[in-house]
């Protein structure tokens, strides 16, 4: 955004409401006298939260902001992150209540996880890793599968106050070295493999390769504790390697866990910046726990009955939020699932929700696009009447995909809540309250009582209701990133000198303000496109585009153009009933998108593609994209979930069809 008097065009119109249900808005956890509660007695208000967890020794100041950004919150108090996430629980006499379901991906391998049991296996953990020499203070490196041990193996580390970094399972073990020698990752815990796609898939061999790029780094890794999980092959150096299941099974279940200072580092986690190094986002331990145990139970409406499963990868932090530290801290039963939607078919996800009986479900945009393409036949299949909330994470959410999302998953029953937040923040920001807010699908309408957020100009003056501008956090908050590991300065650049004046916290993101003043997250700031001086997001282009019923998911960019700046540039994919989508499907489309926003937004291009460039974590590649639409060679591909998807892409394109 570089002109300071323009505005996102406002162009979409969602006129769709969706009132809370009425049975659970009597219940409801928080209600609508909280957001003015917090925002009379913010600091009051953190510290009423902070009641939701057990604290060793009562803090006795709620927040230090002294030296901003450098934030300290419950300041002096100490406690434990894994007592609070499994052993009060059972102190409490919830011992035998299932704290994880967990369904490999073969079907049939299921073990169900107690309090109790977790207790032990968290216990025996924490005993087996101080054995093999790890204290509080140094950091573990988690490159695994999505299995208990993983769970496990988080909470043991919090026990002993040795910072965990969890590695994505699908990430190469060039990214896993880079890691462990930032973070100095002293020792790495692993599996043979894990079940992916019906095959079981190595990780110990990535790990041997990042060992030995790590000491060309010049840091050494001192151990490496591995699962056996799949009973694959695997090259083993008695030097370092040594079983889980000879370190960790006989070791002792009684450990008494250590109180920590409330800003006793609890986990780096790396983002995948789109260029150079990647940040090692810091989360400390009072903070954190304080934040994602608050908006668990606040945002998903948690009750003691719930049967909670969020879909994502304990590698992003997602998984660290909101499988691990929020829902257990919560006391959850939640499932825990290894594998890939469609394997052994593509209703996995629902079988797994009939079978368990899930209550709550957190998922991304992506994987809903994903299943509106196959179609509703096969969730129609199952029986989903035991959900009762929906949630969704990690992208804007389109209104067709949010309402698909609460029709065909939801039976028309369940709130949907469109959550905003970031690795940075710790927990979610901005999303509806599911006991008060009348839902607008492709919203996450406003910030949730305790966080204070705007959206504002260049200047970083608000901006009024009806127009765009840039997303910043006004107010510190408990579970923000105290700083980026081992790089203050990169962490006062990247997320403060914006508007340092103001002191406001932006991370990259644009939004706009509809006339009700709910926001709409459009998407990284450089994801806007400006047609001959009119902004446009991509998001909304991609909205309605995924409106017209033969599109299941486009995606955006910008390229240059000669007459207009920048021209629109889609590319679709169709839902499987609509065939190849008849001879004239681009002129259709962008008819479809002219009517829905207006000429200025019709595609110059609409390319008919079989799938998009995703990352890992499933967010489009437009870079790639871009690429394409400019006709340049396409860059740098190695962050792809899938990087044949560019060659499908280009094939596609040179079967002639699509291009105007
Ligand atoms: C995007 C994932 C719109 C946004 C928790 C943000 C969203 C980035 C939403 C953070 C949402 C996440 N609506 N956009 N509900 N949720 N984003 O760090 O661009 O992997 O800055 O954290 O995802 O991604 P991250």
């Amino acid at each position: 955004m570089s002109n300071t008097d323009q505005t996102l065009a406002n162009l979409l119109q969602e006129d769709r409401r969706f009132d809370p249900p009425a049975e659970l808005a009597a219940h409801a956890n928080l209600t609508a006298e909280a957001y003015d509660r917090a925002a009379a007695d913010r600091e009051g208000f953190w510290a009423a939260q902070a009641e939701r967890i057990t604290w060793a020794e009562p803090f006795t100041q709620v927040l230090d902001w002294s030296d901003p950004p450098f934030a300290k919150w419950y300041v002096g108090g100490k406690l434990n992150a894994a007592y609070n996430c499994v052993d009060r629980h059972v102190e409490a006499g919830r011992g035998d209540k299932v704290a994880i379901h967990f369904v490999g991906e073969p079907v049939g391998d299921t073990r169900s996880i107690t309090y109790a049991e977790l207790q032990d296996l968290v216990s025996q953990a924490a005993n087996a890793l101080t054995d093999l020499g790890v204290a509080a203070g140094d950091r573990v490196a988690i490159y695994m599968p999505m299995i208990p041990e993983a769970v496990v193996t988080m909470l043991a580390c919090a026990r002993i106050g040795a910072p965990h970094t969890v590695v994505f399972g699908g990430f190469s073990s060039d990214a896993l070295a880079s890691r462990l020698e930032d973070c100095q990752a002293k020792v790495v815990v692993t599996a043979d493999g894990g079940y992916r796609r019906g095959a079981a898939s190595a990780l110990k061999p990535a790990v041997d390769e990042a060992r030995t790029k790590a000491e060309t780094l010049g840091h050494t890794v001192e151990k490496v504790l591995v699962v056996r999980r799949t009973g694959q092959e695997v090259e083993w150096d008695d030097s370092v390697d040594v079983w889980w299941h000879d370190a960790v099974d006989g070791a002792s279940t009684q450990h008494t866990p250590e109180a920590f200072d409330a800003e006793h580092p609890l986990y780096v986690m790396y983002t995948s910046g789109t260029t150079g190094k990647p940040k090692g986002i810091l989360h400390t331990t009072g903070g954190y726990l304080v934040g994602c145990s608050y908006t668990h139970w606040a945002v998903f409406d948690l009750k003691d009955d719930d049967v909670y499963w969020c879909t994502a990868d304990i590698g992003w932090v997602t998984g660290h939020s909101y499988i691990v530290y929020g829902p257990l801290a919560n006391g959850v039963t939640q499932v825990l699932y290894e594998g890939t939607p469609d394997s052994p078919e593509r209703g996995r996800w629902w079988d797994i929700i009939e079978q368990h009986g899930v209550t709550i479900f957190y998922t991304a945009p992506t994987a809903i696009r994903s299943f509106m393409k196959q179609g509703r036949e096969i969730p129609d299949a199952r029986d989903l009447s035991s959900l009762r909330l929906l949630g969704s994470v990690g992208e804007p959410i389109n209104p067709e995909a949010y309402v698909w999302y609460r029709h065909v998953i939801g039976g028309d029953r369940t709130p949907v809540v469109d959550t905003w937040w970031q690795t940075e923040t710790g927990s979610i920001m901005i999303s509806p309250l599911p006991g008060v807010t009348a839902g607008k699908p492709g919203s996450a309408m406003i910030p949730i009582p305790g966080v204070a957020a705007e959206v504002v100009d260049e200047e970083g003056k608000p901006v009024p209701n009806g127009s765009g501008g840039y997303l910043v956090l006004t107010e510190p908050w408990p579970s923000m990133l105290r700083t980026i590991w081992g790089d203050d300065e990169r962490f006062k650049e990247t997320y403060w000198s914006r508007f340092a004046k103001q002191g406001y916290y932006f991370a990259g993101d644009g939004a706009k303000k509809d006339s009700d003043g709910d926001l709409w997250v459009l998407g990284r700031v450089d994801d806007v496109m400006n047609v001959s001086g009119h902004r446009l997001s991509t998001t909304e282009i991609e909205s309605a585009l995924v409106s017209h019923p033969k599109v299941a998911e486009a995606a955006v960019v910008g390229a240059k153009d000669e007459d207009t700046g920048q021209a629109v540039c889609a590319f679709v994919i169709l839902r499987e009933e609509a065939g190849d989508g008849g001879d004239d499907i681009v002129a259709e489309l962008r008819k479809h998108v002219r009517k829905e926003i207006g000429p200025i937004a019709t595609p110059r291009q609409i390319m008919i593609v079989p799938e998009l460039p995703k990352t890992r974590s499933g967010k489009i590649m437009r870079r790639l994209l871009r690429d394409v639409a400019e006709n340049r060679e396409v860059g740098d591909v190695t962050t792809l979930a899938d990087s044949s998807v560019m060659d499908l892409i280009s094939s596609g394109l040179s079967g002639g069809k699509g291009d105007e």
